[in-house]
């Protein structure tokens, strides 16, 4: 069986769903591996490198016979259309915008392994893509804040006087907001955070931040952990109540999000306009509209004084170590995607597994979404 890794195919992309040690170790699988000429490029990944690894470089047409197609994003109408019969594509497709894509795929037989779909038990952390991308997410933000703010992070005390430490607000305490707590907390900031979900509270204390709890007469946790969305009195509200602690704040990040909504608006133009001159909003939701009213997705604007950054891809900014955490855990997903029987490679019943039950979104000619 043949495992294939398609070049992604989207402006923002820099990263590639394989490495030279993924490959390695599903060959050690018994998988065949091919991967598209210049995938890995743009991560620090050489042709030369896999195919050391003992995979073989080749072009997209070839990727397309493969039995599993490995790729980060939906790959592009024209490549879909080839890809065989009684194949898996293996990938983050973003079910909340379909456009017919995945009824062609059923008609086409090609099966759809949504990464997003992977349930959230303990069993298939080895497997979450959407966790290991987040983190590192959270991370490069921090970074990204701490190079757009022109002053110090951490207490400075230099021959010319001292430099007190940035105040840090992080909306949103989900995997990209703890990370972000817990690097702003390395490089010296006062950090606060403000998440719906009351629970969030504990995780915040533990990383020595402070949480910010608002009544807002509503509960905000929704089903899996994640939040849900809230009445329109209570957003209102929630607005409100936070814009005084958010003009507080020198850096803020926000990472607000609820799987296929627009991203809650927590920061209006009135709490900019309050913000002090110099400070920095790092927008994470910028891709799904934004948490503030005032980002521009894929633009590093100004406004009322204040840098407002709307880049809509942190992980990629970390490409070599975002590919190889994802490629890593695409090898644990192989793992349940494969069984050896007498020395040879099968494809077990999916149905009978919860993991693959949930995520192939696309089985057998039928969209199960
Ligand atoms: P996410 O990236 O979807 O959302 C970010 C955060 O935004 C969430 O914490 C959410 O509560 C918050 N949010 C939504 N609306 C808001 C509003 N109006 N105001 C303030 N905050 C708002 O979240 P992520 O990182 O995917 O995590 C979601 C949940 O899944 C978390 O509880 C996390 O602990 C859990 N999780 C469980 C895993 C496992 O068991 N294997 C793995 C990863 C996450």
């Amino acid at each position: 069986m043949k495992v294939g890794i398609l070049k992604e195919n989207q402006k923002v992309e820099s990263r590639v769903a394989a490495t030279p040690d993924s490959v390695g170790r599903l060959i050690k699988l018994g998988l065949e591996v091919a991967i598209e000429k210049g995938a890995g490029e743009l991560s620090g990944f050489p042709d030369a490198a896999f195919e050391s690894a003992g995979a073989s470089v080749v072009s997209s047409e070839d990727i397309c016979a493969a039995d599993f197609i490995f790729s980060i994003n939906l790959p592009s109408s024209s490549v879909l259309k080839k890809l065989k019969s009684g194949s898996m594509l293996v990938t983050l497709p973003g079910l909340c915008e379909d456009d017919g894509t995945f009824k062609s795929l059923a008609e086409n037989k090609v099966d759809v392994l949504a990464l997003e779909r992977i349930p959230r038990i303990s069993r298939a952390q080895s497997m979450d893509v959407l966790s290991s991308q987040a983190n590192i997410g959270g991370y490069r933000a921090v970074l990204e804040a701490t190079v757009q703010y022109k002053r110090f992070f951490p207490l400075m005390m230099t021959s010319a006087g001292s430099a007190k430490p940035a105040r840090v607000v992080i909306l949103g305490v989900g995997v990209a907001g703890l990370q972000a707590i817990a690097t702003a907390r390395r490089l010296g900031a006062q950090v606060w955070a403000y998440d719906v979900r009351p629970e969030t509270s504990e995780q915040v204390e533990s990383l020595g931040a402070k949480f910010i709890e608002l009544d807002l007469g509503e509960e905000g946790s929704g089903e899996g952990g994640y939040a849900k969305e809230l009445s329109n009195e209570a957003k209102k509200k929630q607005q409100q109540m936070l814009s005084k602690e958010l003009q507080k704040a020198d850096v803020l990040i926000s990472t607000a999000a609820i799987p296929c909504r627009p991203a809650p608006r927590l920061i209006t133009e009135e709490t900019v306009k309050g913000m002090r001159e110099g400070s920095v909003i790092i927008d994470m939701a910028a891709a799904t509209g934004g948490n503030c009213e005032l980002t521009e997705a894929g633009s590093v604007v100004v406004k009322h004084g204040v840098q407002i950054v709307g880049h809509t891809n942190y992980p990629a900014m970390v490409a070599a170590d975002a590919s190889s955490f994802f490629a890593r855990n695409l090898v644990n997903l192989m793992e349940l995607l494969v069984t050896k029987e007498d020395d040879r490679l099968v494809q077990p019943d999916y149905m009978e597994d919860e993991v693959t039950q949930a995520a192939l979104v696309v089985y057998q000619g039928e969209v199960r979404f």
